[in-house]
């Protein structure tokens, strides 16, 4: 018997993963690049040698679709597992467009292989979470991820790749949460919709690796303002293949376009505040760790609830056997 607990922290990306080339192995159709945080996380406890699995949500029987969605990924990456339970538990909201899936997935992944002494090489794990969710891949290092979206047709080179780059660069993320909810539609029927119907898909895959070029030359540049565009580029281009779709899928909400003018005006007054959404009406705004408390004040009467998240550390376990 084993008993692991792996902690993870979701990663918001700068440069958007939208689209996939396989869907069963979750490859992606372009690169992305992300920035890892602390503050949120999901902490996930497995155990070996139990008599039939158990899957635990906040210390509560997860729902029935959840429960089936962890338990096809541990067959997948552990083949011919015995029975496990699984505790897991995020101190922010799931499946509301604030990346719980990564960091559930990471921590699952690193959780999971560690307690059926698996290799836990961050490179391995980056390529089996993707199977789970695409975007868990990144949440295994600190900081700045890329995401390379790979050739080869098993997927053995499409994982994270670290990008050493933080080295104290006081940047910040705030979380402008406009709905706390579930998504009506999740991420990968969003992108096969996307893929499917909208006329400027193709667009966005031609237009995507100069995204990321120009993210990482800023992000070595220290350059905000360069990365920001990128990453605002980045954002709406993704959205535009959603809002072109068939039919149209908009996950913004009133509050999301009034925390989004803003950031405009923010900019307009010299602060360096740049906004991305994913698949959902949350705005996440990426500062200088200087300017967060200039940009919550900007943005709170829009919002729920704000959060200020520094740069984080990659999916480590909590504890060893
Ligand atoms: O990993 P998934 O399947 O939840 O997809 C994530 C997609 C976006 O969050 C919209 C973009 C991204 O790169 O994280």
């Amino acid at each position: 018997m084993s008993r692991v607990t792996a902690i993870a922290h979701p990663n918001i990306a700068l440069i958007k993963y939208w689209g996939k080339r396989d869907l069963a192995l979750n490859l992606p159709a372009v690169s992305s690049v992300s920035l890892t945080l602390s503050g949120f996380r999901t902490q996930t406890t497995v155990e070996t040698g139990t008599s039939n699995d158990v899957v635990r949500v906040g210390g509560e029987e997860a729902p029935e679709a959840f429960r089936r969605r962890v338990l096809a990924f541990l067959d997948r990456i552990l083949v011919g597992r015995g029975p496990l339970t699984i505790d897991t538990e995020s101190n922010f909201p799931m499946g509301a467009g604030l990346a719980s899936s990564a960091s559930g997935f990471a921590a699952l992944t690193l959780a999971a292989c560690a307690a059926a002494d698996r290799p836990t090489d961050p490179v391995i794990l980056s390529t089996l979470s993707r199977l789970g969710s695409g975007s868990a891949c990144r949440s295994f290092w600190e900081g700045f991820v890329h995401w390379r979206r790979g050739e080869q047709p098993d997927g053995t080179d499409s994982h994270g790749y670290p990008i050493d780059a933080l080295n104290g660069w006081d940047l910040a993320m705030v979380i402008g949460v406009v709905e706390t909810g579930p998504k009506a539609v999740g991420s990968t029927e969003g992108m096969e919709r996307s893929r499917e119907t909208s006329a400027f898909y193709q667009q966005w895959i031609d237009t995507s690796e100069r995204d990321v070029s120009d993210a990482l030359l800023a992000i070595e540049q220290r350059d905000l303002d360069g990365l920001g565009e990128a990453m605002e580029r980045s954002t709406f281009k993704m959205h535009a293949t959603m809002h072109t779709a068939t039919p149209p899928l908009i996950y913004w909400k009133g509050a999301t376009l009034d925390v989004l003018q803003e950031v405009f005006r923010l900019r307009a007054n010299g602060v360096s505040a740049w906004a991305t959404m994913d698949a959902g009406p949350q705005v996440k705004i990426l500062c200088r760790a200087s300017d967060a408390d200039v940009v919550v004040a900007a943005i709170q009467a829009h919002t729920k609830e704000t959060h200020v998240l520094q740069p984080g550390p990659g999916a480590h376990l909590l504890s060893d056997r």
